[in-house]
């Protein structure tokens, strides 16, 4: 559908005791202000603009990269009226329908924006008002209709006599969807003779009324979709909300989790049916999980593709892919530019930077592995490594096929190790290996009959006779 999404978001925050920009804070992978304009884009917003002001640029920074997302500016917090007057200035009029959105209240589902878009179309409503009748109206708005039960107004619980405060417990949720046109034909008809000397937003809903301009309310059929952040405890509550939603939708879709409140997963994630994910397991950013995978336990997985079929166990990972039937832990950091291959094996203690791995090979204990590509059915030993860094510059290790790397190898790159060559243990490896080769550098064994024992009972005898004192 078409519209328009304002998200409000120029706060300060001061209850959140921070140097950084209230709406900047992240819930699960993403900061708060993301949230309401994924739901405005889920929706089916064309248009989103977000108004900032406190900490503008952290918070244009966020959508940086975000083709569907303007910001302006509000260089003064003169109120929510004002706030609305600077995008009308900023960037023309906006028509069709134009949903009104807070950057700090992010469990907003796409459905209610949806449902009070159309409501707004049915009644051709100059502006519908999304409602709630908390357990404590204290510091909300309150929503003012007459006998018929029409809404005439909204009044800020600070201009509320002390009667009004008492029986209008309807309160505004501060979300809207106004008809874009005539929002922007009466918007300065907002003034700011009221108690806080502010424009309030809320003023057009009196105007309207006054108008003969149709507005209506709709109240919220989940009150918990408009709990705000003022305060880090809200941020906490709000995130826990936000990981059940998600880690049930993920179990009603086939993903099992022993523990679903140890499990915390990020709005772009995908898992498949039948996966597991074990306690303590974060997946950030666009990771994706295939289907009969085991994730976890303690294991935090960003940007990381896995297929079908493979288990990650108390592993780092980030911008990996990793193929199916590959088995990656205890215990391995898989940094950016990795590529495990089908069935694959990256065990206890194994780094991996920019490196194929290729398919069937293993890494399985105590080696750093980067800049390398690898070929299939390679065992690389215990506590290898490839010396990929000069000081100064990277520089690439190739290892073909089949080949057999012994433990305690140095791969010192550039350099290359031929299909099906061998490595003996602990060799420095400097030069080009030829395919079908064996390459060993180390000094020779010397081996001396009887000197342990010998040494032994002379140091024994020696202490003994107390010519040496114990230190
Ligand atoms: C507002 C509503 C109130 C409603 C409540 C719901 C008004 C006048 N009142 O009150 O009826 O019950 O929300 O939470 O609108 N903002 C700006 N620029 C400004 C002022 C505010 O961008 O100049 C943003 C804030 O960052 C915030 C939102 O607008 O995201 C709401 O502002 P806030 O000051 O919290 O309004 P309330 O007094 O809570
Ligand atoms: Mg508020």
């Amino acid at each position: 559908m078409s519209m328009t999404a304002i998200v409000l978001a120029a706060g300060e925050g001061t209850r959140m005791k921070s140097r950084h920009p209230k709406v900047a804070h992240k819930l699960l992978d993403k900061p708060l202000v993301w949230w309401p304009v994924n739901a405005a884009r889920e929706a089916g917003a064309d248009r989103i603009v977000v108004v900032v002001g406190h900490g503008a640029d952290e918070v244009r920074a966020i959508f940086a990269n975000d083709p569907d997302v303007e910001c302006v500016e509000q260089t003064e917090r003169l109120g929510t009226g004002h706030a609305m007057m600077c995008v009308r200035d900023a960037l023309g009029a906006f028509q069709g329908p134009t949903v009104v959105l807070y950057g700090d209240t992010p469990l907003m589902r796409a459905e209610t924006i949806r449902s009070l878009v159309n409501e707004t179309k049915a009644n051709h409503n100059a502006c519908t008002v999304l409602t709630m009748s908390p357990a404590d109206p204290t510091g909300y708005g309150r929503i003012k209709r007459d006998a018929n039960g029409g809404v005439v107004a909204i009044i800020e619980h600070k201009d509320c006599t002390p009667e009004e405060q008492a029986t209008l417990t309807e309160c505004n949720s501060g979300i809207y969807c106004f008809c874009g046109r005539r929002l922007t034909e009466n918007i300065d008809k907002i003034g700011n003779d009221n108690a806080q000397g502010e424009y309030y937003l809320t003023d057009m809903v009196g105007i309207y009324h006054e108008m003969g301009e149709p507005v209506s309310a709709l109240l919220a059929a989940d009150d918990s979709e408009l709990l705000g952040v003022n305060s880090r405890v809200q941020l906490a509550q709000v995130t826990k909300i936000m990981q059940r939603r998600i880690n049930e939708q993920l179990m009603a879709s086939g993903v099992t989790m022993l523990d679903p409140d140890q499990v915390w997963v990020g709005p772009e994630v995908s898992v498949g049916q039948d996966s597991e994910l074990l306690p303590q397991t974060m997946l950030w950013g666009k990771t994706s999980i295939g289907e009969d995978c085991v994730i976890g336990p303690n294991t935090r997985l960003t940007n990381v593709t896995v297929a079908d079929g493979a288990s990650v166990e108390e592993t780092v990972g980030y911008d990996t892919v990793i193929e199916s039937g590959v088995t990656v832990g205890p215990r391995a950091y898989l940094r950016p530019g990795t590529h495990l291959l089908k069935n694959a094996h990256v065990g206890t203690h194994v780094e991996i930077k920019n490196s194929t791995i290729g398919e069937g090979s293993k890494v399985p204990h105590l080696s750093y592995i980067g800049d390398t590509q690898m070929g299939s059915g390679v065992n690389i030993g215990a506590g290898s490594i490839t010396c990929n860094y000069d000081g100064v510059f990277k520089h690439r290790t190739t290892i073909g096929n089949d080949v057999f790397v012994g433990s305690d190898t140095m791969m010192v790159a550039p350099v290359a190790i031929g299909d099906g060559a061998l490595v003996g243990a602990s060799s420095c490896i400097t030069e080009d290996v030829p395919a079908g080769a064996l390459a060993v550098e180390r000094s020779e064994q010397v081996m001396i009959e009887g000197y342990a024992t010998k040494r032994m009972s002379r140091l024994k005898e020696e202490k003994a006779r107390g010519e040496r004192a114990e230190r």
